[in-house]
């Protein structure tokens, strides 16, 4: 694995030697190297974005999470999106059901695409999805419960009201998607936004109704951005700013900020500001792609996520597509394309800046065999191997000494690309230490990895406060997925690798300066991490693709 940080550090996993087996089988191949073991993953085939609501109300199960993504049942390429289904009690291990929304209709046969789940009065569930018709143009549906009692929720039903809304007035049939969860003003009047572009301007349209069927379009979009193309996955969302823990949308709370996420070019982007649900003003603080400041959830491969407020635990939880970063054929072969980040939970910082993003607690779970010391300098040029752990399977927290800051050359974010920065080889650039701090993944599998894979190098700054004494990094690996945690989560770098060997004898876990100066470590421990356990009882499909 690689992760480096501007000091010159770096985890790197090597190996070499074993190929993916092809198979004719329907079922996978036998020898699947790069499939994960304890992050999402559907049975097989092609999935995208997430569509995720825990079901906590009193009529269903208490504790029951239910996860909707976008699934491809008959291929490991994108195409015949329905809703894939499946359930959890710790969001660690889970149950693959059918698929809860299918095509089938002529305003969603070409695909039931992203959506979100909302209770309503009573605490009944319902969907608001987007449907694609034989022209991809989109719409607005609802779909509720055929049983409510049952605590599963494993049929749903489509409206015979739908289409709820369709693309007219100036909307782009062919960018008007995704809405959001809904929520609810003192007004009583529910609220949701869907993504857009007029005018070459992303934008989130906004739209209320008193009853959820009727919808209104608001003559003025909630926010839109002239630095931005077509928003997909639009999210909004209120963050405390005096306590940890989560707020539902629909909460009226004094003491909070809104944040407003939106997918495009490649990234979760968000911003944050005041709401005020009387007008729907929202007040940004900064505006996305302002004076370099881009906020992101994830600087690397992370998109079309999406969040939900979990009310057992009071917190709100973050999930998010990660995509493969090999060829279409290489995921034909491996039967499967496309993974979930592990949930993050998501809290304003301390600042009031920027969100802080961290592993949800119940991974802990899995982590068995532990390696950990104290207090070791590591020499500029030196490099060791961490063992007593899987080093395909772990999760490694290391926390540094910083150096003096003011010894360190600054770097002034307005004029610094941070993945431009970290893609240079030059020591000079990477011995630089700013109030910033950079990290880098991916490139330094180079010599271990298959050729044709995208190796696109990520970077991205942690704001460090002049208290700080240290600075720490947790990664989470898992065969061919690194997600790395830059200062407490202040940010997040996710990258796909496929390395040679990925299993468990065969891999291995260094840390190495590449600077000139020495390092601090001044703690490290390190787990193992055990197989999450999931299960299908799903129908197998006779698939229309054979693998070869
Ligand atoms: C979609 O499903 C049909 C069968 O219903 C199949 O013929 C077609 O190949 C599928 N397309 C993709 C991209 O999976
Ligand atoms: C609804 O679900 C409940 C709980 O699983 C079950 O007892 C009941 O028979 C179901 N009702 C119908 C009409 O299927
Ligand atoms: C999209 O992202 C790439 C890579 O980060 C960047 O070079 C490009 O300027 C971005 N485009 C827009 C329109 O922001
Ligand atoms: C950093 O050091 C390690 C171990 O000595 C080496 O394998 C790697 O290639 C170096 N990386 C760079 C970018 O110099």
């Amino acid at each position: 694995m690689g992760v480096i940080w501007a000091v010159g550090f770096c985890f790197l996993l090597v190996g070499g030697g074993v190929e993916v087996e092809a198979s004719h089988d329907e079922s996978l191949p036998r020898e699947q190297p790069y499939r994960t073991a304890y992050h999402f993953q559907p049975p097989n085939n092609w999935m995208n974005g997430i569509t995720a609501h825990p079901f906590l109300g009193p009529m269903f199960y208490k504790g029951v999470y239910h996860l909707f993504y976008q699934y491809n049942p008959y291929a490991a390429v994108w195409g015949n999106i329905s809703w894939a289904h499946s359930i959890s009690y710790d969001l660690v291990d889970w149950i693959h059901l059918e698929p809860a929304i299918n095509p089938s209709e002529p305003f969603d046969i070409n695909g039931c695409w992203s959506g979100s789940t909302t209770f309503l009065h009573g605490g009944n569930p319902a969907i608001l999805y987007t449907g694609a018709d034989l022209k991809y143009r989109q719409f607005q549906n609802l779909v509720v419960p055929k049983n409510v009692s049952d605590p599963l929720l494993k049929e749903w039903v489509k409206s015979p009201l739908n289409p709820l809304l369709t693309p007219i007035d100036g909307i782009d049939p062919n960018n008007f998607r995704d809405p959001t969860t809904a929520w609810r003003g003192p007004d009583e009047v529910w609220r949701v936004i869907i993504g857009s572009m007029i005018n070459g301007q992303g934008m989130a349209l906004l739209y209320r109704s008193k009853d959820f069927v009727r919808w209104t379009r608001s003559k003025n979009p909630l926010h839109s951005s002239t630095k931005t193309g077509m928003w997909e996955c639009p999210d909004f969302y209120p963050v405390s700013i005096n306590s940890k823990n989560g707020v539902d949308s629909s909460a009226r709370r004094k003491f909070t900020k809104h944040v407003l996420k939106a997918s495009f070019n490649s990234s979760d982007h968000y911003i944050l500001g005041d709401y005020t649900p009387k007008r729907d003003r929202y007040l940004v603080d900064t505006d996305f792609m302002d004076n370099g400041l881009d906020l992101r959830y994830d600087y690397g491969k992370f998109y079309a996520s999406k969040t939900f407020y979990d009310g057992a635990k009071k917190r709100r939880i973050l999930w998010g597509w990660v995509t493969e970063s090999d060829s279409e054929s290489d995921d034909i072969r491996k039967g499967w394309s496309g993974l979930q980040a592990i949930p993050r939970s998501i809290q304003l910082s301390s600042t009031g800046r920027q969100l802080v993003l961290w592993p949800i607690e119940e991974l802990e779970k899995l982590r068995t065999q532990h390696v950990s010391f104290n207090d070791k300098e590591l020499k500029g040029g030196s490099v060791f191997e961490v063992s007593g752990i899987s080093a395909a399977q772990a999760d490694v927290e290391v926390s540094f000494d910083l150096p003096n800051l003011d010894e360190a050359e600054s770097i002034d974010p307005n004029s610094v690309d941070p993945q431009q920065l970290c893609s240079q080889k030059e020591a000079s650039v990477r011995s630089t230490l700013g109030p910033f701090a950079g990290y880098e993944s991916n490139s330094f599998y180079r010599s271990s990895l298959r050729e044709g894979l995208d190796k696109t190098t990520y970077g991205a700054f942690v704001y460090l406060d002049h208290r700080d004494d240290k600075i720490s990094l947790r990664s989470l690996i898992d065969h061919s997925i690194i997600e790395s945690f830059g200062g407490d989560g202040r940010a997040c770098i996710t990258a796909r690798v496929y390395p040679k060997v990925a299993n468990d004898r065969e891999a291995h876990l260094y840390m190495f300066n590449n600077g000139t100066r020495s390092v601090r470590i001044s703690s490290l421990n390190a787990w193992s991490m055990k197989r999450a356990q999931i299960y299908s009882l799903r129908r197998r499909r006779k698939s229309p693709i054979t693998y070869k």
